[in-house]
């Protein structure tokens, strides 16, 4: 079946559990803490929060607009479609952004977390794109979403790991963020390129745009790993993006112990055991070495 990226408040849809686990919701670190201790199978479940304090801008909030346009919607087959120059600039500034960053206190926790656990099944599933999490160390990473140093060609369909700066010569010094730029105006033939002999096709970031099918493999992983986990620790993450966005809530529904770690609630918290409100990059150092 193919599942394809959107966003959606639909609580049903996303398998919410009627709000009753409210009223026994606990933020009570220690306990969580031993929670943990005795749990076998970990999953951190994390979105662009979790990236928030390296620099890179969430998609909700101030940071979600790239000059006029809402990043979510540059994020989209259509808009590279129309403007396939517009959305390299976007991605080349989004490369550029990620590369200078470093992974934070949170990232660094759960990589640490999972060094020191060799008796646990630690997985971290991310929807962001960054790459921070393997540069923070994660060894057992699942990226839902695909990775900005990844292109696809539209052609033949390779994937290639990609880190060049720039990514080709036409994007040098563009993607600047301010209002006052407009448009994009690199001839198509000077953007990537497959450089495989005979294809030549125009090359893509290699990521899950909105109203895009997840990767089967990776989705097949990702549920497989939800639904045998005991502990799952939601960072990070608005929980409207589907269909990331169901894995915590149905784990809950299942019996797993979820814990939900984010600036503000959610439209799932209500249905989670724990809830650590403050920066991820406080909260999770904590959490995790308690
Ligand atoms: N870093 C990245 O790779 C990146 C960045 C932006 C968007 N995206 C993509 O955009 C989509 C958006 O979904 P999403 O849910 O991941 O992100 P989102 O932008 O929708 O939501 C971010 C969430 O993080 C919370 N948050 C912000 N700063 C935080 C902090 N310091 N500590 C804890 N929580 C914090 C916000 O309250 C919000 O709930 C995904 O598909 C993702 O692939 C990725
Ligand atoms: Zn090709």
């Amino acid at each position: 079946m193919l599942i394809r990226l959107f966003v959606t408040h639909n609580k049903k849809l996303l398998g919410h559990l009627p709000s009753v686990m409210a009223t026994r919701q606990s933020s009570d670190m220690a306990k969580f803490n031993e929670t943990l201790k005795s749990a076998k199978n970990i999953v951190f479940l994390s979105g662009a929060g979790i990236s928030a304090e390296s620099g890179i801008p969430t998609f909700r909030g101030a940071g979600g607009m790239w000059r006029k346009y809402r990043a979510a919607a540059l994020a989209t087959p259509e808009a590279f479609g129309t403007t396939p120059s517009l959305v390299w600039e976007f991605y080349h500034y989004r490369r550029e952004v990620a590369a200078k960053a470093e992974p934070n206190p949170g990232h660094l926790a759960i990589a640490k977390f999972e060094k020191n656990n060799p008796d646990k099944t630690v997985t971290v599933i991310t929807q962001n794109v960054d790459g921070l999490h393997a540069r923070a160390g994660t060894k057992n990473l699942l990226e839902l979403h695909g990775n900005l140093y990844k292109t696809r060609c539209t052609k033949c369909k390779e994937v290639l790991v990609n880190t060049d700066s720039p990514i080709c010569e036409a994007l040098a010094n563009r993607g600047a963020p301010d209002v006052d730029q407009v448009g994009s105006d690199i001839p198509v033939r000077n953007l990537p390129h497959c450089k495989k002999s005979g294809c030549k096709g125009l090359l893509r970031p290699h990521i899950v745009w909105f109203g895009e099918s997840l990767e089967a493999a990776v989705l097949d992983k990702a549920e497989s790993v939800m639904s045998s986990c005991d502990v799952c620790l939601v960072v990070g993450t608005s929980s409207v993006v589907y269909p990331a966005a169901m894995f915590a809530p149905q784990a809950a529904a299942r019996g797993a112990i979820v814990a939900e770690f984010n600036l503000k609630p959610t439209p799932a918290t209500p249905d989670f055991h724990y809830y650590f409100e403050g920066p991820c990059g406080m909260t999770l150092p904590k959490v995790l070495s308690e």
